[in-house]
């Protein structure tokens, strides 16, 4: 199939995008991003690279893919590595990017059959984007639950949506609801399992000269209102100190290899983690975790997590940008607390 550059916009400079005009029978289009090539048909995504002087493939089903691969452009390919499964994924280098295959997965890399290339940041989002809105059908959200959005992944194309791949993740400045940060979201509404969550806000005195500087609001309120699941948001800034809390239901999309200690506080019902090794996938740990927990996830761990009912979960995160490094050259252990 012969790869077209698409359109350049004029405002800009070249587009480093590469698709396919679309399949004659499904009318997906295929992208190359350096070595690395897809293909979506009816149920699958087909990643190919080369290794051991042949092409390699692996499969994975379009709707795993790409939920996996809308939280990796929403979230900037986020902190540390982003795994879709086990073969196929990204490392995050801040301004550079890895996308890898076989990589972490211990049997293929022993084998040879891995394969790793560094693309700058801007120009492997855009290929990221491009495929999320070819291969998002009409009433496809990839970030909601299965029960919200459907069977509607599936089947040959049939239109987009634009407007649900556009949403990004909450930034707010300090605390939502303060002018001229991010908003409170009053307009959406309740999730229909979190009906039973009171919706009352609390009342805010300020002394004369900090009115709009004072805040607070109800949190269970805002999670309840949310409208992603697994779209952890930043939520309150304290220098780099960030609160990401988010709404999980189902699966993970992502198995996140963290380059960085993490910590969880289950705020409601219960998640369910797998927690392996970040470089091989061993198995280390089944957590569950019930409202009121609190866990730190390591630094040197991939985790996956499973929420049966839709459950409140705040993430807290260090921002601090030499972490990685201290992690990595071992200047710091990869769990908080020695006990
Ligand atoms: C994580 O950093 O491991 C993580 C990501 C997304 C979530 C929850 C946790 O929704
Ligand atoms: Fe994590």
């Amino acid at each position: 199939m012969a790869m077209l550059e698409t359109a350049a916009p004029a405002a800009k400079p070249s587009s480093r995008v590469k698709a396919s005009a679309p399949d004659s029978r499904t009318h997906y289009r295929k992208f190359e991003l350096g070595q690395f090539s897809f293909e979506r048909d009816e149920y699958f995504v087909t990643i190919g690279w080369s290794a051991k002087g042949a092409r390699q493939q692996h499969r994975m089903s379009a709707d795993a893919f790409l939920r996996a691969l809308m939280r990796d452009v929403a979230w900037g390919f986020f902190y540390g590595w982003v795994n879709f499964d086990a073969m196929f994924g990204t490392r995050n280098l801040y301004g550079r990017v890895q996308f890898f295959a076989g990589r972490y997965n211990e049997a293929y890399h022993k084998a040879g059959l891995s394969y790793v290339e560094e693309f700058d940041s801007p120009t492997a989002m855009e290929t990221c984007k491009a495929m999320l809105r070819d291969w998002c059908n009409a009433g496809f959200d990839p970030f909601a639950a299965p029960e919200e959005t459907g069977s509607t992944w599936a089947g040959t194309k049939q239109g987009d949506n634009i407007a649900a791949i556009e949403r990004f993740r909450v930034a707010t400045k300090r605390m939502p609801g303060i002018p001229g940060d991010s908003p409170l979201r009053d307009d959406l509404p309740v999730n229909r399992a979190f009906v039973d969550v009171a919706q009352d806000e609390p009342e805010i005195r300020a002394e004369p000269g900090y009115e709009g500087k004072l805040q607070a609001f109800n949190l269970f309120k805002y999670l309840s209102r949310s409208d992603v699941t697994w779209n952890p948001s930043v939520t309150s800034v304290c220098r780099e100190s960030l609160f990401c809390p988010t709404t999980e239901e189902y699966i993970l999309p992502i198995i996140h290899g963290n380059d960085r200690v993490e910590w969880f506080v289950q705020l409601s019902d219960e998640i369910e983690w797998d927690v392996s090794d970040k470089e091989t996938g061993r198995p280390r740990a089944r957590v569950l975790m019930k409202a009121g927990d609190v866990a730190a996830m390591p630094a040197d761990i991939r985790h996956q997590g499973f929420a049966t009912k839709r459950s409140m979960l705040l993430v807290w995160e260090n921002a601090r940008s030499d972490l990685p490094k201290l992690y990595e050259s071992g200047q710091l252990k990869p769990y908080p607390v020695e006990f």
